[in-house]
């Protein structure tokens, strides 16, 4: 048994009523702005950039407190090159074979097809990783819990994380995603759960012409 130990709260982030509006306001209008981005320019991003938005992804809540993800940055030429082979392959098998008809016409407004150069163009990738249980030094497994939506959580604030230091992502799920464990080299306990794509948009990049549902359409008060 461990004895839960407290500590003062002391990073509460006080604001007026007034800072509160026009913060909640601006955070939705930056936001709204965010868009899954596939043309991608193959210009640098600062590394540092990157790990903040990771520490910022880190700090997501989670099934007991495990913190059950793991993030692998991908700006080597070649692992890019080889993931883009593997992720096309998969998305060939799905596009041709695997995805149902209702399927292929959801996808149908987003333009979408087997061809992603985005995962040789963009300077980072970001497979995420969903450690489904932890291997203990002495070979046993000790369990996660929530693990999924634990890892969601923190993939949400990566995005948004990525969004607020104006770069742009992609949210990309080859399936099935096995072939990252063997590639980046990740132990059987951590499941893919994304492929992030991190970089620059491209000067003429254009996005689907899709809408987002009103308030009204997502919520409900009570
Ligand atoms: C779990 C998940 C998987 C996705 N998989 C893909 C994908 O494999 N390829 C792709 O082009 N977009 C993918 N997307 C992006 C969605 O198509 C996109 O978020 C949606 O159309 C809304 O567009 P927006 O992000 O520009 O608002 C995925 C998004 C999510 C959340």
């Amino acid at each position: 048994m461990v004895k839960a130990k407290f500590i003062p709260f002391v990073n509460f982030c006080e604001q007026t009523l007034e800072e509160m509006q026009t913060n909640a306001k601006n955070f939705n209008e930056k936001m709204q702005k965010r868009r899954t981005i596939r043309d991608f320019s193959a210009e640098e991003v600062p590394l540092e950039v990157i790990e903040n938005c990771l520490e910022t992804a880190g700090t997501a809540p989670n099934g007991a407190n495990k913190q059950p993800w793991h993030f692998v940055v991908v700006g080597d030429k070649k692992i890019k090159s080889t993931i883009r082979q593997e992720a096309e392959k998969e998305e060939r098998e799905f596009y041709e074979k695997r995805a149902t008809k209702e399927w292929l016409e959801a996808l149908e407004p987003l333009g979408t097809d087997s061809n992603k150069p985005f995962l040789e163009t963009a300077p980072y990738l970001i497979a995420i990783f969903d450690k489904k249980y932890n291997v203990l030094p002495n070979g046993t497994k000790s369990k996660n819990y929530y693990s999924s939506e634990s890892v969601g959580i923190a993939t949400g604030i990566l995005i948004a994380a990525i969004h607020n230091a104006g770069l742009v992502s992609l949210t990309h799920t080859p399936s099935p995603m096995g072939f990252l464990n063997k590639i980046l080299n990740r132990p059987i306990n951590e499941k893919p759960f994304l492929l992030l794509v991190v970089g620059f948009p491209e000067k003429n990049a254009v996005v689907p012409d899709i809408k987002r549902k009103s308030l009204a359409e997502i919520s409900t008060f009570l």
